[in-house]
């Protein structure tokens, strides 16, 4: 393995969030310790070596956070975030999709190569109170961490701040030879990181708390469980980190400064491991890293923070010696030649609040801003422009492809951006060349992963189109949507308020 280990964020400092006035910093809880709550696997209706069939269902319950009180959250299969959803490589998947919520809602198979834009899951795919509807798909991407999450534009903050977000585990051949840590729950778990406010009788309130660049809230929950710890019983753990949150960056590191080791990005292993003292996750980013507990007695305690704020503890227990060397070489990623000749895309990501907007538009469902050929391997260079007092970085991502960071403005990706993505953080001033292809065709989103900011424009959707099958596709808008919202709420339309609505009135646009 490489020798070197990283110790800095990489991101550009000026623009983290911290630097935003509306910046909400991480509080240490004063409430009991929490055993974390790693996600139950979700039990497949019917299981064969060649098929696999789930019943996914969006419901509404109440969760237990802190002392008192119970907290109404929504969830998947389960009253916060959701079941654990596992995919194997090779198997054909279906799934119902189940609205047991109060108001529409979609299922977004975040990082899934999957044709759009219904199996995908985004606004187009909008399943009504008391619907089910059914969806099938071949797995065909390597093992990797994904995320099924609400996408109802422009409601997608709200949904998923109510807890409509569910880890989505990709299993492989490939995988399973390497020598990680893989017994699921034990010393392999997903970290789904996020942050909320408690307000009175321990209830969340999106609306006090709205901010056009994302709702934040001073506590950290992890997987749904605040002020939590992990008893570890085993000599490395892999941590399968996910970015849940609306707005907030994570900055982590454990205390000591121990040395973790990267193994995957959002869409699969990374070709070499990486070593890092430090790691910045924007909104959407996944890492796997292993934690090697090598160097602590049972009894001793290792600290998780972000910036300087503790956020999950871990606590060590007897376990037997596991000293394995990870190989310098993981995986291969096909890195296809770029089609000569296509075009470059390029794309801009401006402004900050209300004025956020992708080529200078705000997004229409109507609306196609982009196309490509589908079997082209095409550059798109995406650019941040935002420089209003330093600035913030985007995470931009996009639907139904991973992509490979070729550069940031001409220099070498990050350490850890050699594997494949699908969002990525761009600084200030930053233009970062993505080389991208799709499997399937379809309308695909792309957008940043600041939910806040999708929500209030700052998104456009693409085409892949195949030219030997021609498609065309019900494309739904904003206007039909937002009836839906306000009749499932007893409202009319004008009446209505929905996280995005806010930036398009205030810039006096339409939806
Ligand atoms: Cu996490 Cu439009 O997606
Ligand atoms: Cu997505
Ligand atoms: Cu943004």
């Amino acid at each position: 393995m490489t020798k070197k280990t990283y110790t800095d964020y990489f991101f550009d400092e000026p623009a983290y969030n911290t630097h935003d006035g509306g910046y909400v910093p991480l509080v240490e809880p004063d409430t009991p310790e929490n055993k974390l709550v790693v996600p139950e696997l979700l039990k497949p209706d019917k299981d064969t070596a060649t098929d696999t069939y789930y019943t996914v269902e969006a419901l509404a319950g109440e969760t237990q956070l802190l002392p008192g009180a119970k907290t109404k959250t929504w969830g998947y299969n389960t009253s916060l975030l959701g079941k654990a959803i596992l995919f194997e490589k090779g198997k054909m998947i279906h799934i119902d999709l189940k609205n047991s919520l109060p108001e529409l809602t979609t299922f977004h198979w975040h990082g899934l190569n999957v044709p759009g834009p219904y199996v995908d899951g985004g606004c187009h795919a909008p399943v009504y109170p008391g619907e089910t509807k059914h969806i099938d798909f071949k797995v065909i991407q390597p093992a990797a961490t994904l995320w099924l999450h609400a996408h109802p534009c422009p409601s997608t903050a709200e949904q998923v701040w109510h807890g409509l977000a569910a880890p989505v585990i990709v299993k492989d051949v490939e995988e399973a030879k390497l020598p990680f840590p893989r017994n699921y729950g034990v010393d392999d778990i997903p970290v789904v990181l996020q942050d909320r406010k408690f307000h009175e009788d321990n209830q969340w309130d999106y609306n006090a708390d709205y901010d056009p660049d994302g709702v934040q809230g001073p506590t950290a929950m992890i997987n749904g469980t605040v002020n939590s710890y992990f008893d570890v019983t085993t000599q490395r753990v892999r941590l399968r980190f996910l970015d849940g949150a609306n707005r907030r960056e994570w900055r982590l590191h454990f205390s000591d400064d121990l040395v973790f080791t990267q193994i995957a990005s959002d869409g699969g292993i990374l070709p070499e491991p990486v070593k890092f003292t430090h790691l910045m996750l924007t909104c959407a980013e996944r890492a796997e890293v292993i934690v090697d507990f090598k160097d602590y007695k049972p009894g001793s305690e290792v600290t998780l923070y972000s910036d300087d704020v503790p956020i999950m503890k871990f606590k060590v227990h007897e376990f037997k010696p596991d000293n394995v060397e990870l190989p310098d070489h993981l995986v291969d990623i096909n890195n296809p030649e770029a089609t000569p000749d296509a075009p470059i895309h390029h794309i801009v990501m401006s402004g900050m609040d209300e004025e956020v907007m992708m080529d200078d538009k705000k997004f229409g469902m109507q609306r196609i801003d982009s196309t490509q050929q589908l079997g082209n391997v095409e550059y798109w260079d995406v650019t941040n422009t935002n420089d209003m007092e330093g600035g913030m970085v985007h995470p931009y991502h996009m639907h139904g492809t991973q992509f490979l960071v070729i550069s940031r403005n001409g220099h070498e990706p990050y350490p850890n951006e050699h594997g494949y993505k699908d969002t990525v953080g761009v600084n200030p001033g930053e233009t970062v060349r993505l080389k991208v292809w799709f499997d399937y065709a379809g309308v695909f989103m792309y957008h940043c992963h600041i939910i806040e900011h999708e929500d209030g424009g700052m998104m456009a959707q693409l085409e892949v189109i195949d030219p030997e099958h021609p498609q065309t596709y019900k494309l739904m808008d904003h206007h039909t949507l937002m009836k839906a919202f306000a009749e499932e709420r007893g409202i009319k339309v004008e009446d209505l308020h929905l996280a995005g609505m806010t930036s398009y009135e205030k810039m006096n646009m339409d939806m």
